[in-house]
């Protein structure tokens, strides 16, 4: 539970360094602010914005920074949206560092009802797709969410997992399966 924090409180504070030069520098602000490959963080005009503003950015910002950050989703290329529900309730409870690091959402989030453990700084995601009988076009919103959290809400605190790279590819479609496979613990009426 404190490694996932402390990994925001680090990218806070290396992006607070980046952004006087990002400043000085005038360029155009990639919208995520993640290490590229040579681990030079890039300026975050999203991030910038919502410190700016204390996460309460006006409509007109909000809708800017949604559409900017809308901009980062990748959807998969094999056109499947769903992975493995079994390694995704793995994603979803371990928030380990490394190559296998996952999502941590049981910080934020009550998931399968028959967890004890979950904090609820996130809403209750429990019977997600049993309550949204597992529609398609409901899979996609929630597919946009995880990749990119202030897609949907401007300053969000919930990490952007895929344009941050947070997660891979596959471990969202696994998480999502998580959230939407009829056999999931997730899903159990
Ligand atoms: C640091 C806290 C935090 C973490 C970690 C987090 N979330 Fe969230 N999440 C939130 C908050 C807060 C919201 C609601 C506000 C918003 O839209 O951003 C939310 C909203 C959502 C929603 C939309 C809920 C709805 O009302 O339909 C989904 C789905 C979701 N999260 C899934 C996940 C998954 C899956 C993970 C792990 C991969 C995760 N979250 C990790 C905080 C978090």
């Amino acid at each position: 539970m404190m490694s996932i924090m402390h990994r925001f409180l680090i990218a806070g504070l290396v992006l607070g360094l980046a952004l006087p030069v990002a400043a000085q520098a005038q360029t155009a602000a990639p919208a995520s602010g993640a290490a590229d490959a040579q681990g030079v963080v890039a300026p975050d005009e999203t991030q910038r914005l919502c410190s700016l503003r204390q996460n309460m950015p006006g409509q007109d910002e909000a809708a800017q920074i949604r559409e900017r950050e809308a901009k980062t989703i990748v959807l998969p290329a094999d056109g499947h949206l769903l992975g493995d529900w079994q390694r995704g309730a793995q994603v979803a409870h371990s928030d380990a560092a490394g190559p296998a690091q996952g999502g941590g959402c049981y910080a934020c989030h009550r998931i399968d009802r028959a967890e004890a453990t979950f904090g609820t700084s996130g809403p209750s995601i429990s019977r997600y797709g049993l309550l949204r009988d597992y529609d398609d076009d409901e899979i996609k919103a929630a597919y946009a969410k995880i990749y990119n959290a202030r897609s949907k809400t401007a300053c969000s605190v919930m990490p952007r997992f895929g344009a941050d790279r947070i997660l891979t590819e596959q471990q969202i479609k696994d998480v999502l399966a998580y959230l939407f496979d009829p056999a999931s613990p997730v899903n159990k009426p």
